[in-house]
């Protein structure tokens, strides 16, 4: 494992819960409450590897348009994680939520800005948590700061707009994975995924676990990335 070139910036989409409880004829929402038990194991291993980024994708700009019911229980989640707060502390990791925090309740908009001002000055792994999240509204709302501050068209470069992305000042995402089966980026980081090695697994995300982690690792350590060159 100690042979492995390890990816600086992994992005997790984090698909296949409505079918995981599907096939166990439970609702959608249970599919989620064991999807969140995978984040906190994937999250745990990406620390315990030494990764210095990890981005999952946990809510689109899309996924609003799903019953209010599952939009609820997602959002339920994400709050009893974040009152858990104490273990990321302790982890040294910088927690960050990236995506429009505008739409979401009042409580959990607190409950984010506490997490995030507490562990800002830890030193440990940076986990972004991407709520509300749309690689196109992340580009669109990069270029509107850029005039807000009154930027030359001319002056405007690719750095320029990454540094007004929510990730600004993390390195571009190395590697994607996508449980499920699926193989589409749907809208997560498609700016900083430019040179991105993709991985997609035939496993649902509430059963994904560290070796499948570990897998993807071994799979991106295996490609051979040229950025365009020879
Ligand atoms: C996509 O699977 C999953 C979501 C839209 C929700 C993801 C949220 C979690 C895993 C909870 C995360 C919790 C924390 C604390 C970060 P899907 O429902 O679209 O699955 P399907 O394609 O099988 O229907």
């Amino acid at each position: 494992m100690d042979e492995r070139i390890l990816p600086r910036h992994i992005g997790i989409i984090m698909d296949g819960n409505g079918r995981w409880a599907k096939k166990r004829l439970m609702p959608r929402t249970a599919g989620h409450v064991q999807g969140a038990k995978a984040f906190r194991k994937c999250m745990r291993h990406c620390i315990d590897i030494g990764i210095e980024c990890v981005t999952f994708y946990a809510f689109s700009t899309e996924n609003w348009k799903r019953p209010k019911e599952e939009v609820n229980a997602i959002m339920k989640l994400f709050s009893d994680y974040l009152d858990e707060g104490l273990d990321t502390e302790k982890d040294d990791v910088v927690m960050r939520f990236i995506g429009d925090m505008e739409p979401l309740d009042d409580s959990l908009k607190k409950k984010i800005a506490k997490l995030t001002s507490d562990t800002a000055g830890n030193h440990g792994m940076v986990c972004n948590i991407a709520v509300n999240y749309g690689g196109r509204d992340d580009i669109l709302h990069a270029v509107k700061q850029l005039i807000k501050d009154g930027a030359d068209p001319d002056s405007i470069t690719e750095d320029s707009i990454g540094e007004k992305l929510y990730t600004a000042g993390l390195p571009d995402v190395d590697l994607i994975i996508r449980p499920s089966g699926e193989q589409r980026i749907s809208n997560f980081l498609i700016w900083q995924a430019a040179y991105a090695e993709y991985v997609f697994m035939d496993v649902l995300w509430p059963d994904f676990n560290e070796k499948h982690l570990d897998s993807a690792i071994e799979e991106f350590s295996r490609r051979n990335r040229r950025f365009g060159g020879v």
